[in-house]
C-alpha cells in the first residue's frame, strides 16, 4: 500500500560516505586558520590565583583567551546558564577549561597548552552519590542537590500493613562514554562588523545558535551554525557542541582568523559528558498472587559539577521509573546531586537506561520472592491500555505486552533453554542462563517541553518538481535524511530521489528543535508529513493538481505554480495531539506523545573460573509503531544492544577523584564485533495515529533492555543477586566468592 515508506531505499548520505566525500569538519582548512587548544584543570576543585606562561615559548604568536575576555555572558546557554565557558575565579571538576590558545601550527599549540601552568589552590572536592548526599562539603546551593522532584501516585504509605511480600533492593549503574566515531569538533570565523560562522558536528544547530547569542553581541541574524557531516552523537553531540563552538568563536573573535577545534579521544574522553551514574532504591509491596499494591522508589543521579541536562535527564529517568507495569499506589522521589566531575550529560536513553536496569532487576527478584516466574509477575502486572503510568498519563494506544512477551519467549526458545541450561549448569563450570526485560521508551519531549520548543519545518518545491526539506534536524548516521525523505514522498506521491534534503544551516531552515529525546521521525516526521499535505493543498486550490491527486505530474504543477505564484514552500508548526495535558506543579499527566514497548531476551554463559561473561544469543522485539525504514530501523536496534551490552559488562569508568583514569579506547573497553552475539531484531507494527504515517520514536529505546535482560540471565545461570553494572569479571569473582564462604564455614 505504500511505495516508499516500509522499504530500504539507499541512505541519502551513503554514496558521499562510502565514496569518501561526505566533508566532515576536519576536512575543511580556511587560509589563515589557526588551530585551538584548551588548557584545563589539573585539579577537581579549587581557586585560581594565577595563570603562568613560562618565557621559552613566543607567546607573541599565540592567540590567549581567558574568561576575560569574554564579550557576553560566560556560561553556555542551557536550561539553568551555569557552566562557564572557562572557569574564572573558580575550577569546580578535573579537565575543566580555564585557558583557550590558538596558533597556526598544530605542533607548537599543543607544547604551549602543556606548558601553561595553572597555580590552583585546591579545595576539597566530593566524588560520587553517597559523598555528595552526605554533605560534607557542600558544592553547590545548601545541601548539594541540583534538582529534585517527587512523582505521586495514590497513597503509598498505605500499603505496607496489607502487603504479602515486601522487597527492597539497591541498583547501581556506572557512567559511560558514547563513544562516537567522530570526536568534537568545530571551525569558527567570527569578527563584531560579520558576525559568527560554525561549522561543526553536532546534533543541535539551534542550541549553538541560542548558546552564541548569549556569549557575543550580536544580533540573531549575525550568528550562523552549520552541521557538517557528523559522525555519531548518541546524546554526546546535543550540548557539549554549544561549549566548544564558543571556545572556537572566542578565539576567532580575539584574532581576527578562522580558528579550528577538533579533540583528540584522549580530550574528548576526559573532558566531555557521559551517562550519569546512578543509584536506585526499590520498595516494592506486592500479594501473595504476586499483583503490585504499592512501590516506592528513590532516584539518585551523579550530575556532576554543574546543571546543565541533569534536569531532563532525571525527569526522563525518573518518569520510565515504574516501568511498563500498573500499580495503583507509587512514589518516585529523586534527585540529581552536585560532585565534582565533569557534568555528567545526554547519552541515548537519557536517565531512562539507568531507572529500567534497577526495575527490570527488582522485579526479577520480587518473583523470586513470591514464588512464580518472572514472566508469570511480568504478566500479572502489564499496563493495558486505560489503565495509567505512574504519572498518570491513562495508555489510549493499543498496546499488547503480553503478546510481546509471549512472542519474545517463543522467540528465545525461553522454555526449553531455561529447562535445559538449569540442567546442563550442575555439573559444568560454565554456566548459562537466560533473562528478560520488558520495558517501554517515550518518544518526543517530556511533558510540555514539546509545546515551549514550537517546532517548524518545511518543503519547499522546485519547478522540475524536486522538494527540499527545510529542517534544523541533523543527520548524525542514524538515517534522519532517508526517513524524512521518505514521509515526504510517501505524502507527496513521489519518488525518493526528487526529495533532497540540505545541510542544517541556521541561516537557510527553520529550526525543528534538537535532535534528541527518539523526537526526529515521530515530531518531525510528522510536521513534514503535515507541511506536505500543505503542499498538495496548495496545488489543488490553485487547480494544478486533481482532488483525488494520489501520483501524477506533480513536476508539472509546481512548474506551473512557481511561473504565476512565485515560491511553492509549505511549513508546519507542532501542535501537540488532541487530549495532551502535563502539569508541571504536581509531575503529573501525560508526560509523553506515545510509548514504545519492547521484550529483549539475553543468553548468557558465565566461566566461574575466568569470572568471563559472554552473551551468546539475544532476541530484540519491539513495537515502535509504523517502522518506515527496515534496515535502518533494525540498524538502530542493533547498535543500541551493542551499546547495552557495552553498558552491562564491558565499559567501565574508572574514576580517580572526578577524573576518567582509563580516557583510552584500550584501557575504556568497549564491545567489539567478537563481544556482540548474533542480535536477532523483531518489530510488531501499530500504527501510532499521531505519527507520521503511524511511526514512533526507535533512537534511544534499545539501549534501555539490554542491561537488565543480560544480568537477570546472569542471576539465572549463577544465582547470584547481581545488581550494578557495569558488570566486570572482579565484581563478578567477589559475589561468587562471598557467595561460597557460607557453605566454606559451614563445611570447615
Ligand atoms: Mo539524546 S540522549 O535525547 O541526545
Amino acid at each position: 500500500m505504500f511505495q516508499t515508506v516500509g522499504k530500504s531505499v539507499p541512505r541519502k548520505e551513503g554514496r558521499e560516505k562510502v565514496t569518501g566525500q561526505a566533508t566532515y569538519v576536519d576536512d575543511i582548512t580556511f587560509p589563515g586558520m589557526l588551530m585551538g587548544a584548551t588548557v584545563r584543570s589539573p585539579v577537581a576543585r579549587g581557586r585560581i590565583r594565577n595563570i603562568e606562561f613560562p618565557d621559552d615559548l613566543p607567546w607573541e604568536q599565540f592567540t590567549i583567551v581567558t574568561a576575560k575576555n569574554i564579550p557576553g555572558q560566560n556560561s553556555v546557554a542551557l536550561i539553568s546558564d551555569d557552566q562557564p565557558y572557562l572557569a574564572g575565579e573558580f575550577v569546580n571538576h578535573p579537565e575543566e577549561p580555564v585557558v583557550l590558545l590558538a596558533h597556526p601550527d598544530k605542533y607548537l599549540v599543543e607544547k604551549a597548552r602543556q606548558a601553561v601552568h595553572l597555580d590552583i589552590d585546591p579545595l576539597p572536592g566530593v566524588f560520587g552519590i553517597e559523598e555528595s548526599l552526605a554533605k560534607q562539603q557542600i558544592i553547590w546551593g545548601e545541601d548539594n542537590i541540583l534538582k529534585a522532584f517527587v512523582i505521586e501516585k495514590g497513597d503509598v504509605d498505605g500499603v505496607w500493613e496489607e502487603a504479602a511480600h515486601i522487597i527492597e533492593g539497591e541498583y547501581r549503574t556506572g557512567a559511560q562514554e558514547q563513544l562516537y566515531i567522530e570526536t568534537n569538533g568545530m571551525i569558527a570565523i567570527a569578527s563584531p562588523e560579520n558576525g559568527i560562522t560554525i561549522w561543526g558536528s553536532m546534533q543541535c544547530p539551534y542550541y549553538v545558535h541560542k548558546a552564541l547569542l548569549k556569549a557575543f553581541p550580536l544580533p540573531p541574524e549575525k550568528i550562523r551554525i552549520v552541521q557538517m557531516e557528523t559522525g555519531g552523537g548518541f546524546g554526546g553531540k546535543e550540548d557539549y557542541p554549544s561549549m566548544l563552538a564558543g571556545h572556537a568563536a572566542l578565539l576567532a573573535w580575539k584574532s581576527g582568523r578562522p580558528v579550528k577545534m577538533v579533540y583528540d579521544r584522549a580530550e574528548d574522553l576526559a573532558a566531555t559528558t557521559k551517562r550519569h551514574p546512578s543509584r536506585t532504591r526499590i520498595r516494592s509491596a506486592v500479594t501473595a498472587q504476586g499483583k503490585l499494591l504499592g512501590q516506592d522508589i528513590e532516584f539518585v543521579l551523579d550530575g556532576g559539577a554543574y546543571a546543565t541536562l541533569s534536569a531532563v535527564v532525571l525527569s526522563r529517568g525518573a518518569i520510565h521509573a515504574a516501568g511498563p507495569y500498573h500499580c495503583p499506589n507509587v512514589r518516585i522521589r529523586s534527585s540529581a546531586v552536585a560532585t565534582n566531575a565533569p557534568p555528567h550529560g545526554a547519552f541515548r536513553g537519557f536517565g531512562a537506561p539507568q531507572s529500567i536496569f534497577a526495575m527490570e532487576r527488582h522485579m526479577d527478584q520480587v518473583a523470586r520472592a513470591v514464588g512464580i516466574a518472572p514472566e508469570e509477575l511480568r504478566r500479572r502486572n502489564f499496563l493495558h491500555a486505560g489503565e495509567a503510568t505512574a504519572t498518570g498519563q491513562v495508555i489510549r494506544e493499543k498496546v499488547k505486552l503480553e503478546h510481546l512477551l509471549d512472542r519474545a519467549l517463543e522467540l528465545a526458545d525461553y522454555h526449553s533453554k531455561t529447562k535445559a541450561f538449569a540442567e546442563q549448569n550442575q555439573h559444568s563450570r560454565v554456566k548459562r542462563g537466560i533473562g528478560f526485560a520488558s520495558f517501554m521508551h517515550g518518544a518526543g519531549f517530556t511533558g510540555s517541553g514539546e509545546r515551549y520548543l514550537q517546532s517548524v519545518a518545511g518543503l519547499e518545491a522546485l519547478a522540475d518538481g524536486r522538494v527540499r526539506i527545510l529542517a534544523s534536524s541533523t543527520e548524525i548516521g542514524q538515517g534522519t535524511n532517508t526517513i524524512l525523505a521518505q514521509i515526504v514522498a510517501e505524502t507527496l506521491s513521489i519518488n525518493y530521489d526528487q526529495v533532497e534534503i540540505p545541510r542544517p544551516d541556521t541561516n537557510e531552515v527553520p529550526n525543528s528543535g534538537p535532535t534528541v529525546a527518539s523526537r526526529t521521525c515521530m515530531v518531525v516526521g510528522k510536521l513534514l508529513e503535515s507541511a506536505a499535505i500543505g503542499l498538495k493543498q496548495t496545488l489543488t486550490k490553485a487547480e494544478l493538481l486533481d482532488e483525488n491527486y494520489s501520483g501524477g505530474d506533480f513536476a508539472g504543477a509546481c512548474a506551473r505554480y512557481i511561473e504565476r505564484f512565485g515560491p511553492l514552500k509549505s511549513f508546519c508548526q507542532y501542535q501537540a495531539p488532541p487530549g495532551i495535558h502535563w502539569d508541571e506543579e504536581t509531575y503529573s499527566g501525560d508526560a509523553y506523545g506515545a510509548f514504545a514497548w519492547a521484550v529483549y531476551i539475553a543468553e548468557v554463559s558465565v566461566d566461574t573460573v575466568t569470572c568471563e561473561i559472554t552473551v551468546d544469543d539475544f532476541v530484540a522485539l519491539q513495537e515502535v509503531g509504523r517502522v518506515i525504514h527496515p534496515v535502518l530501523a533494525a540498524g538502530q536496534i542493533e547498535g543500541g544492544v551493542a551499546q547495552g551490552i557495552g553498558y552491562a559488562i564491558f565499559e567501565n569508568v574508572v574514576w580517580k577523584n572526578g577524573r576518567m583514569a582509563n580516557a583510552q579506547m584500550t584501557n575504556y573497553i568497549m564491545p567489539t564485533s567478537v563481544d556482540v552475539p548474533r542480535i536477532r531484531v523483531y518489530f510488531e507494527e501499530i500504527p501510532y495515529e499521531y505519527g507520521p504515517l503511524g511511526a514512533k520514536g526507535i533512537g534511544e529505546l534499545p539501549i534501555d533492555g539490554p542491561a537488565p535482560a543480560i544480568l537477570n540471565a546472569i542471576e539465572n545461570a549463577t544465582g547470584l543477586p547481581v545488581n550494578e553494572v557495569p558488570l566486570m569479571p572482579e565484581m563478578l569473582m567477589r559475589a561468587l566468592e562471598r557467595a561460597k564462604a557460607p557453605l566454606e564455614a559451614s563445611v570447615g
